[in-house]
């Protein structure tokens, strides 16, 4: 420790009243499994990169290295003692857009707010009385700017106390409150009210339907080619001639009926709403067989998931062989001797495994690199594209999730045409294909891809890295794809990544499936986000241990409606305050979806008011968790959010 600081100590401690021993924890000493930080894992004596400890030019032995968005909740039992550290943005950091702010909370009071610190800036003191409080939270944010470098030092932090001793405790948790009804006896026809396919390509739609079974369904002006199963719902056959079908869809059971148009645009654009349906990574990663994945359609259909749209089934990385695994039944020869792609022990059969999933009127998806070699290190299609998608589509594949591991290493090209190249041939080899093969490009935001993943023939692409590393990264990682709004569009879609709640693997070492490490509210927060942001909705966690809870977060249809609407837009995030904000989309009935977020660690008010939205006094709401109207407000609506939580509501006429 430098000295200085150590003289500081001493005279801080000075004014501690005498009493017992006092008696220093450090903070390292501190269960710190317990933090929770936007990136990396919390560093005892170091910073978060694993560099030893430096703000503003000062090393520092002793400290806990993280990074924003950190959390620390801290329970003091009532005892009584000072906090002190050294905080300040760590110099190891690799940029000087690193921003930070550290904040010391007691029992809901801020006791220490260093305001927005930055690189290179000299560590400032924290010394605060603990004075009996029950708990205190250790907070680090991102200064209003992401998260992005903010390496986050609490330096020589530490615990001064006469009597007890602090203890790390896990955020506080919030009940598993189900706000969505059950759905009603009567057919509800759900999911998207626009649909594009190519002409002549093989069509297969499962019409998603809530109400008591058996139901009955028709179709008036369903066009040439086309056959409805009236038991089971599902539209076979060939997609019509360019052009537009207004059909009216119908579903009816003892209960009553429904009835709900249904275009069918039949021309060059894909994916009109955002593509809905599940991916195994992030619950199975390099366990996945192709008996999970029947398990996964099987569950589609059971759970009531594909009754409110959700449709792809799509196998990610480690289908295919790599040269060594440890899994023997994943090793083998890439291709064969005509250099066509093969999978590994774990799927015998591609085109039966399509066939399962279509069977249920579902679609298939499937991954490859354009690299020699997958992220997981499987055989990728470098040099093999048109052969592969071909075998893709032959397989009877309906999705492609095109990623860019190990392309790095063979790219040609300068700039961004280094970037493009690879999706635009694959994009031109799909459109070729004798199916709709929906492409997702996933190359995490290179080269502001937004501005071209739809030229070059994706329908949607990764703005960001893998939010599965980091899942407290959610609000964050909603806000900022939400900056490339203006990209978004039928056909169009930014991708800030899959749903992981329920049941999922820890990213880092693809773990086994356990509950997700997010709250109930902030998992609400999570599938607003991506409805309000009308991006492609994958869910990604176990199919076979969803539970109540999960499912009523996943299958809300007035929350989904808002994700498939056919205008297709991206909210737009109004900030309200330090940690509050609204996300408003507008819907295509001229109504709004108005999200109103608490990203802070405490509940908060937080109010979207007409005014400032342009909309005249005296407007219905309607909660759309909860699916109830709550009457008419004349200037706004202000709701208690819970911490890092969301409400949503529908902002209709008068
Ligand atoms: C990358 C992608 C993930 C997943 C893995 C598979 O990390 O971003 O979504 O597909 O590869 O290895």
């Amino acid at each position: 420790m430098h000295r200085h600081h150590t003289l500081a100590f001493a005279l801080l401690l000075a004014t501690v009243p005498e009493a017992a021993a006092l008696e220093t924890t450090p903070l390292t000493a501190l269960d710190l499994t317990k933090m929770r930080q936007g990136w990396g894992t919390p560093q005892v004596d170091r910073a978060v990169t694993g560099k030893p400890l430096s703000i503003g030019g000062h090393p520092f032995e002793t400290g806990v290295g993280t990074h924003a968005r950190s959390v620390l909740w801290v329970d003091l039992d009532g005892k009584s003692g000072r906090f002190q550290a050294f905080v300040g943005v760590d110099d190891a950091t690799g940029s000087d857009d690193a921003s930070i702010r550290f904040r010391v909370i007691a029992d809901g009071t801020t006791l220490f707010d260093s305001e927005t610190m930055h690189r290179g800036q000299k560590a400032q003191q924290v010394d605060v009385p603990l004075s009996g409080q029950k708990s205190l939270l250790l907070l680090v944010t991102d200064a209003g700017d992401g998260v992005s470098f903010d390496h986050a030092d609490w330096a020589d932090a530490r615990f001064v106390m006469a009597e007890g001793k602090p203890a790390a405790v896990a955020v506080p948790d919030d009940p598993e409150v189900i706000l969505t009804p059950k759905p009603g006896p009567a057919p509800r026809l759900n999911g998207p009210r626009v649909y594009g396919c190519r002409p002549g390509n093989p069509f297969v739609y499962r019409i998603p339907t809530t109400g008591e079974r058996p139901l009955r369904f028709s179709a008036v002006r369903l066009p040439e080619g086309l056959r409805l199963d009236e038991q089971s719902g599902i539209v076979t056959g060939v997609a019509p001639a360019r052009g537009e079908y207004a059909v009216t869809l119908r579903a009816r059971n003892a209960h009553g009926q429904d009835e709900q148009p249904f275009l069918i645009k039949s021309g060059d654009t894909l994916a009109l709403t955002p593509t809905m349906g599940w991916n195994h990574w992030y619950a199975h990663y390099n366990r996945i067989t192709d008996a999970m994945m029947r398990e996964a359609a099987d569950i589609m259909v059971s759970s009531g998931m594909a009754d409110v749209g959700y449709q792809y089934v799509s196998i990610d990385d480690c289908w295919m062989n790599a040269p060594k695994y440890e899994d023997p039944l994943r090793v083998g020869p890439l291709r064969d001797d005509q250099g066509r792609i093969l999978p590994n022990k774990h799927f015998p059969d591609m085109r039966a495994l399509t066939d399962y999933i279509h069977a249920y009127g579902l679609k298939a998806g499937i991954y490859t690199s354009p690299g020699p070699y997958t992220c997981a290190g499987f055989s990728g299609t470098y040099q093999h594209e048109a052969q592969d998608a071909a075998t893709f589509a032959e397989w009877g594949f309906d999705l492609l999730k095109y990623d860019w591991c190990s392309y790095g290493n063979v790219a040609t090209g300068e700039g961004r045409e280094r970037l493009t190249r690879p999706y635009q041939l694959m994009g031109d080899i799909l459109r070729r294909q004798p199916r709709d093969i929906v492409l997702n490009l996933c190359q995490y935001g290179m080269g502001d891809v937004w501005e071209w993943g739809a030229e070059v023939g994706g329908q949607s692409w990764r703005t960001a890295g893998d939010l599965g590393f980091e899942l407290n990264r959610v609000f964050e990682v909603a806000r900022k794809n939400a900056e490339h709004r203006e990209w978004n569009r039928p056909g169009a879609w930014n991708d800030p990544d899959y749903i992981q709640i329920g049941f999922v693997g820890n990213a880092r070492g693809m773990g086994e499936p356990t509950p997700c490490p997010i709250t109930p509210s902030e998992q609400y927060a999570y599938m607003s986000l991506w409805c309000l942001m009308a991006a492609p909705l994958f869910y990604s966690g176990d199919m076979s241990r969803l539970d109540e809870f999960t499912l009523n977060v996943l299958c809300n249809p007035e929350m989904i409606a808002v994700n498939q609407d056919p205008l297709g837009q991206c909210g737009r995030v109004i900030e309200t305050g330090d940690e509050t904000f609204l996300m408003v989309k507008d819907l295509a009935d001229g109504s709004l979806a108005i999200g109103l977020f608490n990203q802070g660690e405490f509940p908060m008010k937080v109010t979207a008011d007409w005014e400032s939205l342009g909309l005249p006094t005296g407007r219905q709401v309607r909660d759309l968790w909860r699916q109830q109207d709550l009457g008419k407000f004349e200037t706004g609506y202000t709701v208690e959010v819970p911490r890092r939580g969301g409400a949503v509501i529908r902002v209709g006429k008068p």
